[in-house]
């Protein structure tokens, strides 16, 4: 029997959480990574089925989600624009009214963060977010998830943001108010982040600078994206021009702490927002990053459809 609507939990974006149901899933995460590294079968989704929807490409998002939920024994719809009525102008509340009523999971990419939320206001299951104009919080799990992994609790560390003003840079500025950690942000003058749309109360919770290598100075994580995001295509010329100071280099790793990892979400353009000798080198981690997508997914998979275990 699924929920009646409004019953639902989604992950829309960090905030939806609160910082100790992170601690929670981190812990499900090491366990739920741990027993796979052993070939240790765990199936608590048998009979339950996860629809995507797919309004902008993907590599990482499609194969983590679809391989960790066939792995804890449910299945995947795929669904694109150009194979669905979303793309032929069906209202999103009734795709949602009608998809809810199917399966149990619905992960949506699409444009514009209003629309995943209308969908999720309007659907009987939980709703994740694959990736928004506005917010990437699966990706943010999997940073930090890493970051843990590496080197420990993220409390009360700098992440210098090097970049656009961004759907990940937003999401970085979330996760610092929700599990206190301090983001220095250096972006280009006219991206710089709206902390109205990134969605904070607290601006203690992050810093802004002019000049990257100012951000980068003592940071125990660098990171960055893109410098031309999904749906952004239009502005390709005119980014390149204003971003091109803004290359994560060994200058800016020189400057960050002696042990502080490197992180970029994927796909990466090497040369542009950061150099070749950066993204392969020693302090890089974004392999760990992509592989940490699926683990993290999993737990989150695990605990809106079946809450806390044991
Ligand atoms: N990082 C990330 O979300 O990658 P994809 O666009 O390949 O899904
Ligand atoms: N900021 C990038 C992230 C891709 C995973 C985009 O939105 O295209």
């Amino acid at each position: 029997m699924k929920p009646a609507p409004g019953l639902s939990r989604h992950f829309l974006q960090i905030k939806d959480l609160r910082a100790e149901e992170y601690g929670y899933l981190f812990e499900r995460t090491r366990i739920i990574k741990s027993r796979f590294k052993n070939y240790e079968r765990y199936q608590p989704l048998v009979d339950r089925t996860l629809a995507m929807i797919f309004e902008k490409a993907s590599t990482r998002t499609r194969v983590s989600f679809e391989a960790g939920m066939y792995q804890m024994g449910g299945s995947v719809v795929h669904l694109t624009t150009g194979d669905t009525h979303l793309g032929r102008a069906e209202p999103v509340e009734d795709t949602a009214r009608v998809i809810s009523r199917m399966v149990d999971l619905v992960m949506i990419r699409t444009y514009e963060q209003a629309k995943i939320e209308r969908f999720a206001a309007h659907s009987r299951v939980p709703v994740i977010n694959g990736l928004t104009n506005e917010y990437h919080p699966c990706q943010i799990l999997a940073d930090i998830f890493t970051f843990i992994e590496h080197r420990g609790s993220i409390q009360g560390k700098t992440v210098a943001w090097v970049g656009d003003g961004n759907n990940m840079a937003n999401t970085w500025l979330q996760a610092a108010e929700v599990m206190g950690f301090t983001v220095h942000i250096s972006t280009p003058g006219g991206y710089e982040v709206d902390p109205a749309v990134a969605g904070i109360a607290d601006r203690s919770c992050y810093r802004v600078f002019d000049h990257p290598m100012q951000a980068c100075e003592g940071a125990h994580l660098v990171t960055t994206d893109v410098w031309t995001s999904m749906g952004y295509e239009a502005q390709n010329e005119e980014r390149r021009k204003a971003f091109v100071d803004w290359c994560v280099d060994d200058e800016m790793m020189a400057v960050a702490q002696r042990d502080a990892l490197f992180m970029h979400c994927l796909p990466a353009h090497r040369g542009e927002e950061v150099t070749a000798e950066v993204l392969d080198g020693p302090q890089s981690v974004v392999w760990d990053e992509a592989e940490n997508r699926m683990h993290v997914q999993k737990a989150l998979m695990e605990y809106l459809l079946l809450g806390r275990i044991g």
